[in-house]
């Protein structure tokens, strides 16, 4: 079967068993030429084909207004599971049939989305979070491609930002933290030598989230304490933030996997190191500082005149 996408361009489709040799073809066609859609579509626009949804983190109310309109009109959705809350899918996703993606690999979840797509049915896929982070969209999103079914992300709030506001603080602050390293421990996907949290922890202005490592708190903490890192280190475990069972458990490297081993966490929470986790001993900025005075006396067009400031 030969499809056109909305470039124009032809691909020849697969049958949809082998998602693994799509992955590959559109990944050399990736190399070979740049998506004109970059530059047709910026996020947030409609646009044809098969939506990535970032659900938020949980609360439903944390749902762009974007997500919220197409789960209105859809009639498959396709959800990540446990961490897309369920007062979600039943407030918003009232007429659509619900599939939940975890179980299912590539070669059941490509034909299922294509096949409703192909019928004329609203197809929504719908990550917790943000889908492009630790989401593993883009294989799905190219393999559908490669099917001539086009798709495109809607960006969601990410779990670090549910939980920054959980602590009332920011991920980044002025004479703190001038750095944010999304990241997760060593396991299965990650060798000991792509772990880089003890590296992010060292340089001492950076704020580390990390994604999936609820279970391994404690190899994490007793790795940073073998590579000398302060124990006292702010450390913040958030559990399922912005859910009505949010739990917020603070401490430093040396005390935290022991309060969380005691809560009895083992998935679902947000782990985050660095001294922005108080929101203590920061510098007031310059943005309303000495900044904010000089704009009316320089050039009108703010962006020429102003270096780019901590803004927000
Ligand atoms: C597969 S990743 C998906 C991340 C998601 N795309 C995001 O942007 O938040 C799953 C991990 O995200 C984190 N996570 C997702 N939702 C969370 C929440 N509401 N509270 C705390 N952590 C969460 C946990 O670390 C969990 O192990």
């Amino acid at each position: 079967m030969t499809n056109t996408d909305d470039t124009g361009e032809t691909s020849i489709a697969t049958d949809g068993d082998d998602p693994q040799q799509a992955i590959d073809a559109q990944g050399e066609r990736r190399r070979e030429e740049l998506d004109e859609r970059i530059f047709e579509h910026s996020a947030g626009d409609e646009q044809e084909g098969i939506p990535f949804v970032g659900a938020g983190p949980g609360n439903p109310r944390l749902l762009t207004v974007a997500g919220k309109e197409l789960l209105g009109e859809a009639d498959l959705v396709v959800h990540a599971g446990s961490l897309v809350n369920s007062e979600l899918l039943e407030e918003y996703c009232a007429h659509a049939e619900l599939v939940n993606s975890v179980g299912k690999d590539l070669e059941e979840l490509i034909p299922l989305m294509r096949d409703a797509y192909e019928n004329g049915e609203n197809v929504v896929r719908l990550h917790s979070g943000d889908p492009a982070i630790y989401g593993a969209a883009l294989e799905q999103m190219d393999a559908l491609e490669h099917e001539g079914v086009p798709t495109h992300f809607v960006p969601g709030v990410t779990s670090a930002f549910a939980a920054s506001a959980t602590l009332r603080t920011q991920l980044t602050l002025n004479e703190v933290s001038n750095h944010v390293a999304f990241t997760r421990p060593q396991g299965k996907t990650l060798t000991a030598d792509e772990d880089h949290i003890s590296e992010f922890v060292e340089m001492g202005d950076v704020t580390t989230c990390i994604y999936l490592g609820t279970h391994a708190v404690r190899d994490t903490m007793d790795r940073l304490l073998e590579a000398d890192h302060d124990p006292e280190t702010p450390v913040a475990v958030i559990y399922h933030a912005s859910w009505p069972d949010e739990d917020v458990i603070i401490g430093d490297i040396g005390t935290i996997a022991d309060k969380v081993e005691e809560a009895g966490y083992r998935a679902s929470a947000l782990v985050v190191i660095g001294d922005a986790v108080t929101g203590a001993g920061y510098e007031r900025s310059f943005l309303y500082g000495d900044w904010a005075n000089r704009g009316s006396s320089e050039s009108a067009d703010e962006n020429a005149s102003k270096p780019e400031a901590s803004d927000d």
